[in-house]
């Protein structure tokens, strides 16, 4: 198939690619190169940035010049302590670039569609491990953007759009050392680079009610992130399952002093980290239910954490 891949220059976004290109997917990559890195991919990249005012007549051009088969849509802000800072950019970036982008599918009759949503659509559930049904309640503006996204994409399917949202949870590790992630959000490669400038990492909050009081989340490998999207591409190709919401994860918590612990074995420094008060907006726990991934796209992840934070740490 020819997909047009939004973001396709970032860290996830390379990594689709790669993964789309070795299962005979053809792809044309739009960045606007804001936190992007050209190098990462050597198939055609269009900059555009799809919340330009202009975007909407530069996405039907490029969609007349090449009949796209289907869209991965990546392309976005994700920094979620600055969508509180300026939550209307997040809006215009985050909302506004897929209302474009929607509008030149349906103008140009390119009718599937694979969304970058995020567990941050979830909040602070309490449950052991969240299913896509659970009510989503996001605590900042760039949950709500994916919320929202989500219904967009769903209301799409008025005009035939076939859907997928990919419900991300927390993405790490590298394929190839060029596609490595560069911004230091998460926590692998906040205490990679922690342990590189001789700093000891730090653990925010061993109070919660987990066993060892650190926070629990499920870490993906990005290749098998990037795995998924191919199968949900070719999940749209089916007639009978027109739209549907995905949790991508291991189904496997991991404490942020488990990963720690890895990440002295990893690296081979015997490091001491250091506790700090809680941060706001920390769910205890986050892990999510992959059955329903599993069942319709026959998707499971095959790497755990010692490989998510062993290519972390080769890469960096
Ligand atoms: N990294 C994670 O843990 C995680 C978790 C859940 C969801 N996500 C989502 O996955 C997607 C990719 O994230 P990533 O980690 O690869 O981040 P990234 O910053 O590396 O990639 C985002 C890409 O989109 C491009 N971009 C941003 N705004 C754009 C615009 N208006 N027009 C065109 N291009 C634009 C950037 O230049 C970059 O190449 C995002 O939608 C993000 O919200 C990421």
């Amino acid at each position: 198939m020819k997909l047009l891949v939004t973001g396709g220059a970032g860290y996830i976004g390379s990594h689709v690619v790669r993964s789309a290109e070795q299962n005979g997917h053809e792809c044309v990559v739009i960045d606007n190169l804001s936190t992007g890195v050209s190098s990462r991919i050597s198939c055609p990249l269009v900059q555009l940035d799809l919340a330009a005012p202009t975007a909407v007549a530069d996405l039907n051009a490029l969609m007349k010049e090449h009949r796209f088969d289907a869209v991965i849509h990546l392309a976005a802000r994700k920094q979620v302590g600055e969508s509180v800072q300026i939550p209307e950019t997040y809006y215009l970036d985050n909302l506004g670039g897929l209302a474009n982008l929607l509008l030149a599918m349906k103008a140009n009759d390119v009718k599937k569609l694979v969304f970058s949503s995020s567990a941050a659509t979830y909040g602070m559930p309490d449950v052991d491990k969240v299913d896509e049904d659970y009510p989503g309640r996001p605590i900042n503006p760039y949950g709500e953007t994916k919320l929202i996204g989500e219904w967009m994409v769903k209301n799409a399917k008025v005009w035939g759009l076939r859907g997928v949202n990919l419900r991300y949870f927390n993405v790490a590790g590298c394929g190839p050392k060029e596609l490595a992630d560069t911004a230091a959000l998460n926590l692998i490669p906040i205490a990679i680079n922690a342990l590189k400038a001789g700093k000891a990492p730090i653990v925010f909050g061993t109070d919660y009610p987990t066993p060892d009081g650190s926070c629990i989340r499920d870490y993906v490998h990005v290749q098998d992130l990037a795995e998924a999207h191919v199968a949900a591409v070719d999940y749209l190709e089916r007639d009978d399952r027109p739209f549907d919401t995905f949790n991508v994860g291991t189904g496997e918590g991991a404490s942020v002093i488990q990963v720690l612990d890895q990440l002295k074995i990893s690296s081979g420094i015997n490091f001491e980290y250091q506790i700090s008060d809680r941060r706001a907006g920390d769910p205890p726990r986050l892990v999510a239910k992959v059955e329903r991934i599993q069942e319709v796209l026959g998707f499971k992840a095959k790497h755990g954490l010692e490989e998510i934070v062993s290519s972390a740490w080769a890469a960096s």
